[in-house]
């Protein structure tokens, strides 16, 4: 499977990536220069993600989506869009750009994101926690479309006439906004030539010339320059300065599953994690601290490994986990030192039963880690055996039954 995006200012990237992850498809970006003719045609599953603007599909992504047109005859299709608060249609239209039953459309979903227009007073800009709030629900929403996917479960989000009359509200408008925005970007006297926009801009719109930016009337209405110039100098319609800026959800506390090149990160963290632990027991040889990053990339090959991520992309938790005759094996539960007792533990915790959903979870922690044993009964873990186990520690053996309905 594959699954192509494009994103202004981060959101949809962030859903791209985390559905790939999830599903275990490839993910690019359609701002990347590879062959993606080639690319598509390899693939029998193709999906498209991208933000709604004004109920409708932007103009880079349709562009897109007609010069590959070919390659996407009878395949598979899965659309997800992103929106801030709705579109109607918002995937649907996305098959507007072909003619009728050129593919077919396995999936489609909204999903709701932060706002990212940053310079009308009416669309205020959130706060982190609001923004975690949304991919808390974000990633919740994942989980399930993974698992009607695999089931075979079709499900087409804004494809009933409600829907449709809903989006026409907005679309309509659209043609004419675009058109009256391929030249709307407007750069102010604060400029200070350091081309950002330049190189950042998906459609080349932007371009310095004799000191001054100019733009070629070729402009998507992203809104990632106006998010990004750090002399805020970039205004889309107005000449007024923006005050604030859409940083994207990149600069939120998150939890996502861990990648092989996350290990070395994963296991300084361990080994600082696990210091109080060695104290506790007068025993520095314990085995979090002797632990080899050949060992760690072994496990990783049998464990769902997630990673705590901070608002500077530093990894701060972790924890590991293997699903075996429907019970989730949890270990090495870990959060930085300078981050502990602030819910993340449970945050971790709770990202682990929401990705397994209905299953009984294990874990076990050193009898004299009151601190982990409150951790665990706080969240439900009954303890069930007490049992002599590595480097001659005793531990506690705990476990939960989760019934509740996880999916949402
Ligand atoms: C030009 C423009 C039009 C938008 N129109 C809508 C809309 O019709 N409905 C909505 O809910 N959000 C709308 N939004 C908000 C974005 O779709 C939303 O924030 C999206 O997640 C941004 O994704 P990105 O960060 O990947 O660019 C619009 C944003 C822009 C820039
Ligand atoms: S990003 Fe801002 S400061 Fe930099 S060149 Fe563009 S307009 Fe000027
Ligand atoms: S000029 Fe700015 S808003 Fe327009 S497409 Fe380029 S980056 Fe996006």
């Amino acid at each position: 499977m594959l699954i192509l995006y494009f994103s202004g200012t981060g959101n949809t990237k962030y859903i791209a990536e985390l559905f790939c992850q999830y599903a275990n498809a490839k993910c690019h970006s359609i701002e990347e220069n590879i062959d993606f003719g080639q690319l598509t045609a390899a693939e029998e599953t193709i999906g498209f993600c991208y933000p709604v603007y004004g109920s409708r599909v932007p103009r880079i992504m349709r562009e897109f989506a007609v010069k590959y047109s070919e390659q996407l005859k009878n395949k598979k299709i899965i659309i997800f869009c992103t929106q801030w608060i709705f579109s109607g249609d918002g995937a649907r239209v996305f098959t507007d750009i072909f003619p009728k039953k050129h593919f077919e459309v396995i999936y489609a979903e909204h999903f709701l994101m932060p706002n990212n227009v940053n310079n009308l007073f009416f669309l205020p800009l959130e706060n982190e926690k609001k923004i975690e709030k949304y991919l808390e629900n974000a990633e919740r929403k994942i989980n399930l479309i993974c698992k009607n996917i695999n089931n075979g479960i079709i499900k087409k989000r804004g494809f009933n006439i409600f829907s449709v009359l809903l989006g026409l509200q907005q679309g309509v408008f659209i043609p004419l906004i675009e058109k009256k925005s391929l030249n709307i970007v407007k750069i102010s006297g604060d400029c200070d030539q350091c081309r950002l926009c330049v190189s950042n801009c998906p459609m080349n719109n932007l371009e310095l010339i004799n000191g001054k930016i100019i733009t070629k009337s070729n402009c998507t209405i992203c809104y990632r320059c106006i998010n990004k110039c750090p002399q805020k100098a970039i205004t889309l319609y107005f000449n007024k300065k923006v005050k604030k800026q859409y940083k994207g959800v990149g600069k939120s506390m998150r939890i996502i599953i861990a990648e092989k090149n996350d290990l070395p990160e994963i296991l300084n963290l361990q080994k600082l994690a696990f210091i109080s632990e060695a104290k506790l027991h007068n025993n520095f040889s314990i085995q979090p601290l002797k632990q080899t990053i050949e060992e760690l990339k072994k496990e990783y090959d049998k464990h769902l490994i997630l990673k705590l991520i901070n608002a500077n992309n530093e990894i701060i938790g972790s924890v590991r986990t293997y699903e075996e005759d429907n019970v989730v094996q949890i270990s090495k539960l870990i959060v930085h030192p300078s981050c502990q007792n602030k819910g993340y533990g449970t945050k971790l915790l709770k990202a682990v039963e929401k990705y397994y959903g209905n299953k009984k979870y294990k874990l076990f922690t050193s009898s004299k880690s009151e601190k982990n044993i409150f951790l665990y009964k706080k969240n439900g873990y009954t303890e069930i055996k007490k049992e002599i186990g590595p480097d001659d520690l005793e531990f506690v053996f705990l476990e939960k039954q989760v019934l509740s309905k996880m999916d949402g």
